[in-house]
Parts: C-alpha cells; sequence; structure tokens
C-alpha cells in the first residue's frame, strides 16, 4: 500500500509499534537546483523523527540516505528524537564529478588578461558518455598572469574534491527490556547478516584473493556492498 502526502500527517494516521523498518531518502536541504522541497528543513524537523519513533516496532531499524554536507544535522534530529545511533554505512560511488572554480583562471580572468591554448581537454575516463569523452570540459589553457602563475593548480568552492560517498544514517529504535524477549515479541531488533555471509562466500569463488575478502568481512555490510557492486 503507498500512502501520499506529507509523511509528518500520514505517519500521525498511522497506529504506534506498527511498522518494521524505515527507509528514507529526505531532502538533503541544500536547495538542490534552487528546489523549493530541498529547503524546507523537513530532515532536520524533529516532528518526523519523533512520528517515526512512534510508528516504528521497538528494536526496528531506520536508514536515512543525507548529503555530505547536512548529515550531521539530520543524524542529530534522528538521535533527539530518542533512537540509538548506529555506526553509518558510506554509499561509495566513482561516478562524481568535482565543482570547483580554477583560481588560477579567475585570477586572470579578473585582471583582464587571455589564457593561451595549450591543449585539448583530458579525457575523465571510459564511456561512451559525452561526459566521460571530456566533451564538456574546456581547452587546457596556461595562466597568463604571475598571480594566476602562482595560484596555478589550486580551486575554491563548497564541492572542490570529487564526491565519492553518501552516508547512510543507521539509528535503531531501543528495544523492550532484553532483546531475545523483544524480538519474539516484535519480530524486530536483529540483522540477518546470511546475505552478506553469502556474498562471502560468492566472492571467494570468483577467486578474489582471501585477504583482501576476510579484510572486508571485518568491515561487513558497507565494505562488502561497495565491492558487491563494483563485481556487477
Ligand atoms: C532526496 S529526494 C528523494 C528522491 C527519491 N529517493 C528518488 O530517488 O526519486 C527527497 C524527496 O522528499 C520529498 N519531501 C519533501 N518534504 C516532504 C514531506 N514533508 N513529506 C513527504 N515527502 C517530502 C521531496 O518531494 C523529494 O521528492
Amino acid at each position: 500500500m503507498i500512502l501520499r502526502g506529507d509523511c509528518r500527517e500520514r505517519m500521525a494516521e498511522m497506529e504506534e509499534n506498527s511498522v518494521d523498518a524505515i527507509v528514507c531518502d529526505p531532502p538533503y536541504e541544500l536547495g538542490f537546483m534552487g528546489m523549493k522541497w530541498d529547503g524546507s528543513g523537513i530532515a532536520y524537523d524533529q516532528e518526523v523523527w519523533r512520528q517515526a519513533w512512534r510508528v516504528l516496532k521497538p528494536g526496528g531499524y531506520l536508514l536515512a540516505f543525507g548529503g555530505t554536507r547536512s548529515y550531521h544535522r539530520l543524524a542529530c534530529a534522528i538521535e533527539d528524537a530518542g533512537f540509538v545511533l548506529h555506526p553509518m554505512i558510506g554509499w561509495c560511488y566513482g561516478s562524481g564529478f568535482p565543482k570547483a572554480t580554477n583560481l588560477s583562471k579567475m585570477l586572470d580572468k579578473a585582471a583582464g588578461a587571455e589564457r593561451k591554448v595549450i591543449g585539448e581537454p583530458t579525457r575523465h575516463g571510459g564511456g561512451d558518455s559525452q561526459i566521460m569523452k571530456g566533451d564538456y570540459d574546456p581547452p587546457i589553457t596556461a595562466p597568463a598572469t604571475d598571480a594566476a602563475r602562482q595560484w596555478d593548480g589550486w580551486y575554491y568552492g563548497r564541492q572542490s574534491l570529487k564526491p565519492a560517498l553518501e552516508p547512510i544514517c543507521v539509528a535503531q529504535k531501543p528495544p523492550e527490556g532484553r532483546m531475545v524477549d523483544n524480538v519474539r515479541k516484535w519480530g524486530c531488533g536483529a540483522v540477518d547478516m546470511t546475505p552478506i555471509n553469502n556474498i562471502h562466500r560468492r566472492l571467494l569463488k570468483f577467486g578474489i584473493v582471501s585477504d583482501v575478502v576476510d579484510f572486508c568481512h571485518t568491515q561487513k555490510t558497507y565494505m562488502y556492498l561497495s565491492i558487491y557492486v563494483l563485481l556487477g
């Protein structure tokens, strides 16, 4: 069943202790592409997480995706609503592009100096997409002024480094009393590691060096998932 609408209102209509798990992708509150929904503050709104806490069964888990610049406020709001925080999961990816401003070019521009083209744009990697081919990259130019030469290779901006991680907050509603009793009453509180262990076996079957597999095994889920995704 899909309930549509404001999650605060929909959750308020639901019975307490009626949900086994919550997986959500709230706004990162960064005003993504000028979108209003990405700047309402809902991800930090106590009411959201208090309602989530109320409807979740004791011992139930909540996973919430967050942005690397706003995760801390999301996690605090979830914790303040009564959840216990577990180590976060990191969704690691290699497809992100930095959005940085070239300081050297800006210095030349501010000085009104023209830069000489000295080469073709570099490729970012393989693949057939135009972005991967570097079609959108400007040609390579040489610094024209002393200041631009001094700061050649330096960048500024809020995303100077290549984005490569999405944090996922892992939170749990505390169990009622002992976990063994809670699980029997509510069916919530423990994590099924069988799929992870199956991936372990599959990696060994692929001939992945066992040291690597063992190392990853100690890192459990998030390292495993990254490798699994890489293997396709
Ligand atoms: C990061 S996006 C999620 C995108 C989604 N995971 C997807 O892949 O399409 C955040 C979403 O939260 C929705 N949203 C914002 N405020 C909300 C609210 N009060 N109740 C329910 N959804 C809300 C926005 O409309 C937006 O679609």
